[in-house]
């Protein structure tokens, strides 16, 4: 069947499961033309509930096909999260001397005779492009009794050290293992103890190369590793990263233990980790998260479906004033969807005059690039009608771009839901300030200068809150360039 999604709040671009509950991305593989997105599935019910792997394909990141459930509970547990690779050479024996895939997750269930809850490492494989998997026998391939969160396996392949890398969460440190086949893992370090946040459970890591400032000479290895929602922290759970060095064993963290550096400074945007096996042509690292937050993720106000993950990013390093750091871009592929554009050029936004009265919309990218004239703050509103908006603009005088969804439509079902969210924002040319938004009807992604600064936020406006405001306080700014792309709602099968 296919048919457009209707429902109430339900993103137009994104992807969302076709009903039921979603968390986490999982199994991110890009084989023969097809990228792989396995997610944390309740199929059940639409609050987190016995985990498994649900799967959807694309051939361009941006059209999605559901497919069937690809791992159920088992008599290990619950699948919960974990990664995809290519074994290009059959190193794991599972493929004849062909190629296939090969998924790395954990395995949850408790103790026998106990409440107390065990996480084992399993694998599985598949010989039909992800359509069928079958689980080892020999399954689980790790397990550790001495400690409780361990999970979330993540692996890739190390080519100076010719082995496999997995990278797991494991209390409040992350530990990485190798192998020659996939099957049997050795210990080889733990990073983590006194190194960035650990305002929350260790979660979902990922560990990757990139290239600095494009200079495929110049490489880092960056470290993404999520952190669970503790109350006693107003920001619920986010993601932090590490940037250092990594020898095929060890990860040294080139910053100060007490750095702290986050991936998003919006509310919304948890669990990311990135495609393994995108093809050297293509040379992009590419990565998704789950588009919540725990503190309120069950009781978000959708009914026959629970969360949307955020639009594929392409990640980057740039050196910066404060050093080299993580930058993220929408992947170009989005392009196609625009369908209605406006263009708008040198036009200078005034308090209480708004220039885009006319324009209407909630499944919208924008571009704009501002330069600063005597206002203190200036930016979009989106999502508008005369009770609701949602605000992304820029104070000048702190240098920081913020998300205000205080008046953004239904926040009622959690008291931490309303604010404001925000992330500091060097103008470039003294007085230039850009903005690359992509608004879904419940969801705001903003890209500050070309996704330096990332703020990703769920929104849930009436379906008639389209109106759009360029506003500026206390003074004017100049609109150089505007771009609004009304973008299509995607057919779904
Ligand atoms: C992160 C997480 C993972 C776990 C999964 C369970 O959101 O808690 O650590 O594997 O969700 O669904």
């Amino acid at each position: 069947k296919q048919q457009y999604y209707t429902e109430t709040y339900r993103p137009q671009f994104h992807f969302s499961p076709e009903a039921n509950w979603m968390n986490d991305p999982n199994g991110m593989v890009y084989f023969e033309g097809e990228y792989h997105l396995f997610y944390q599935y309740h199929p059940n019910g639409t609050t987190w509930g016995p985990m498994h792997w649900g799967h959807a394909i694309s051939t361009d990141l941006v059209h999605w096909e559901h497919l069937p459930i690809a791992l159920k509970p088992d008599e290990h547990g619950m699948i919960f999260s974990g990664s995809a690779v290519v074994d290009w050479n059959d190193t794991s024996g599972f493929f004849n001397g062909q190629s296939g895939l090969v998924a790395m997750f954990t395995h949850a269930d408790t103790y026998p005779g106990s409440e107390r809850p065990r996480q084992r490492q399993s694998i599985a494989y598949s010989k039909d492009n992800g359509r069928t998997w079958v689980t080892y026998e020999g399954n689980p391939v790790i397990s550790d009794e001495s400690i409780t969160d361990f999970r979330d396996p993540k692996v890739f392949w190390h080519k100076e050290t010719k082995k496999w890398v997995m990278i797991l969460a494991s209390g409040q440190t992350v530990r990485l293992y190798t192998s020659k086949n996939l099957k049997e893992w050795e210990f080889a370090s733990e990073f983590g103890d006194g190194h960035g946040s650990h305002e929350g459970v260790w979660e979902c890591p990922d560990l990757f190369e990139l290239p600095v400032d494009g200079y495929s000479n110049q490489k880092k290895w960056v470290l993404f590793l999520s952190i669970g929602d503790d109350p006693s922290f107003e920001e619920g759970s986010r993601t932090q990263y590490f940037i250092g060095e990594f020898n095929g064993e060890t990860f040294t963290n080139d910053h100060k233990p007490e750095t702290t550096l986050w991936i998003d400074k919006g509310r919304d945007n948890y669990a990311g980790v990135s495609w393994s096996d995108i093809p050297n042509e293509d040379g992009r690292r590419i990565y998704l998260g789950w588009m919540s937050n725990w503190r309120y993720a069950n009781i978000t106000p959708t009914k026959e479906w629970r969360s949307a993950m955020t639009i594929p990013r392409v990640l980057t390093l740039k050196t910066m004033k404060e050093g080299v750091r993580l930058v993220q871009q929408p992947v170009q592929e989005l392009q196609k969807i625009r369908e209605k554009s406006i263009h708008i050029m040198n036009q200078t936004i005034v308090p209480s005059e708004n220039i885009i009265s006319n324009v209407k919309g909630n499944t919208l990218e924008i571009i704009v690039e501002f330069e600063f004239g005597t206002a203190a703050e200036f930016g979009l509103k989106v999502c508008k009608s005369n009770l609701e908006e949602t605000v992304i603009g820029y104070d000048v005088t702190q240098q920081r771009l913020f998300i205000d969804r205080t008046n953004s439509g239904k926040s009622d079902f959690n008291e931490s839901f309303v604010g404001k969210h925000e992330g500091e924002l060097s103008p470039y040319d003294n007085n230039k300030v850009k903005l690359h938004l992509f608004v879904d009807w419940s969801s705001v992604e903003a890209f500050g200068n070309n996704g330096e600064l990332v703020l990703t936020d769920l929104i849930f406006p009436d379906q008639n809150s389209k109106d759009l405001e360029l506003y500026a306080v206390g003074g004017n700014v100049k609109v150089n360039t505007l771009e609004i792309h009304m973008l299509k709602s995607i057919w779904r099968k």
